[in-house]
């Protein structure tokens, strides 16, 4: 287990609308055993003993966070977010008080599945090198590169390949001047390491779990209940 340090802020946006899933209310309010998954998702993180307080990013048209029972929940502050991924992330670090809480977290709601262990790897790697992180899965398939008529021109590397997951970890004020930066600028934000990269400022990539899916599709849903009854087993065992 990590040793524990101060208490840490996860900012979790949850302002998506899900189109890939193509059901009938945004993904993170589809029910997974018993609860939706922003609600598996939130307790999830709040039941790792560093993290003190979930700031949500919601739409300004969400019309279901008000039925669960994150709302009015002492730790948790909601922000709404905006119409890219990483203007919601902005809308929930610039809600943070940078000298209370100097490192910040931001977690997928998609990712219900994350493991408290994973959590605890990357918050002790980033404070014992001073430099943040982000949880990631080798590639393990042979990779190609292509040409614009689908030939393969290469097979790449993968040793040095992986998937981007959350959550990830940076320090408060260099996250927001780095997304603000590159947003300024009209770069494309599609996670908090690709800011922390166009700042030139340093990640790490701090291997995790392949249990930590992002629910995107439907036949993730089944594959995400499938995750928690494994994680629930062990447990148990
Ligand atoms: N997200 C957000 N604000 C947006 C877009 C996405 O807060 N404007 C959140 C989603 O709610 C999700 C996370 O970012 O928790 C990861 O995004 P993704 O899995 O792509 O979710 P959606 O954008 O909702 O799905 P899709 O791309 O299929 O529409
Ligand atoms: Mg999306």
């Amino acid at each position: 287990m990590a040793k524990l340090i101060e208490p840490l802020v996860v900012v979790v946006p949850a302002a998506g609308v899900g189109k890939r899933m193509q059901s009938h209310r945004p993904k993170q309010y589809l029910s997974l055993h018993n609860s939706t998954i922003l609600e598996h998702t939130v307790n999830r993180l709040l039941a790792h003993p560093s993290i003190d307080k979930v700031i949500i990013a919601l739409s300004s048209s969400d019309e279901y966070y008000q039925d669960t029972s994150l709302m009015n929940h002492p730790k948790v502050q909601t922000v709404v977010g905006g119409v890219e991924r990483v203007d919601s992330v902005l809308a929930g670090i610039q809600a943070i008080d940078a000298q209370q809480y100097p490192w910040v977290l931001v977690h997928d709601a998609a990712r219900p599945c994350v493991p408290l262990k994973d959590i605890s790897t990357l918050i002790t790697l980033c404070h014992e090198s001073d430099q943040g992180g982000l949880l990631a899965a080798p590639v393990r398939d042979t990779m190609k590169r292509t040409d614009d008529k689908n030939n393969v021109l290469t097979t790449v590397d993968r040793s040095a390949l992986w998937h981007a997951l959350t959550p990830q970890m940076f320090k408060v004020d260099e996250l927001r001047t780095a997304i603000e930066t590159a947003l300024h600028n009209g770069i494309d934000i599609t996670d908090e390491s690709s800011a922390m990269e166009y700042a030139q400022l340093p990640s790490q990539v701090v291997e995790g779990s392949s249990d930590n899916i992002k629910i995107t599709r439907a036949d993730d849903l089944t594959l995400a209940a499938f995750i928690l009854t494994k994680q629930q087993e062990a447990v148990c065992e």
